[in-house]
């Protein structure tokens, strides 16, 4: 690897935040087939890459899978209380809150059911996603919230999952409308054998 890659790699990591503010304008396809071609380099377990992907841009259905989650959400989170848990109750009860934060591109990233590994597979190849995306001007949030709407049947349908497929990630995209402030990273507990 040339050293200036070498250089703009660890820049993408070290500089990659979740973004939930975007702008109002689409992410052209062939953008989104560079993030698609980026994650399909990761590395797969027995190179078996049981992954496929559905890129949705239709904002009427993602409003439609945010209105389910969210009251079940706040339902959930009736019992724990302090901390982030009053912080993401707040932005949950906020007024048009869209778990998806009206991203113009949510991607899920679906694993062939059958696949033992398709959960580590799709996940790496998740990451993968949301490096380039970041690298290419692009932002981008997992939102682990989809999962609510896992066990309504119309609502996945909407998703048109290929048949033998399951989600294992959905992630918003768009250009961002913010510049989060670093997070602060705990330190890591290393333990060295030598
Ligand atoms: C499995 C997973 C699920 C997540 N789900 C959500 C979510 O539903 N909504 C959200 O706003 N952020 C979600 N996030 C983003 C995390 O909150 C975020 O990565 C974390 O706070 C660290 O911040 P950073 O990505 O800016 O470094 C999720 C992240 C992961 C890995």
């Amino acid at each position: 690897m040339k050293d200036d890659n070498r250089t703009a790699v660890l820049d993408a990591i070290m500089t990659r935040r979740s973004v939930r503010n975007y702008a109002d304008r689409q992410i052209p396809d062939d953008v989104v087939n560079r993030i698609i071609r980026a994650g399909i380099q990761a590395p797969t377990a027995l190179n078996l890459q049981p992954w496929a992907f559905v890129v949705v841009q239709d904002r009427a259905f993602l409003d439609q899978v945010s209105d389910y989650c969210v009251p079940i959400m706040l339902k959930g989170m009736e019992q724990s209380r302090g901390g982030i848990s009053d912080e993401f109750r707040a932005l949950l009860a906020t007024e048009g809150y869209s778990i998806y934060y009206r991203a113009p591109t949510v991607i899920m990233v679906v694993g062939r059911t059958e696949s033992r590994f398709r959960e580590i597979d799709c996940s790496l190849c998740a990451e993968n996603m949301m490096l380039a995306a970041h690298a290419l001007g692009v932002g981008s949030c997992w939102i682990g919230s989809t999962e609510v709407a896992y066990d309504n049947s119309e609502l996945m349908r909407g998703f048109g999952i290929p048949k033998g497929y399951s989600p294992v990630g959905t992630i918003a995209f768009g250009y961002p409308a913010e510049e989060p402030e670093p997070h602060e990273r705990n330190e890591p507990l290393v333990t060295w054998v030598r």
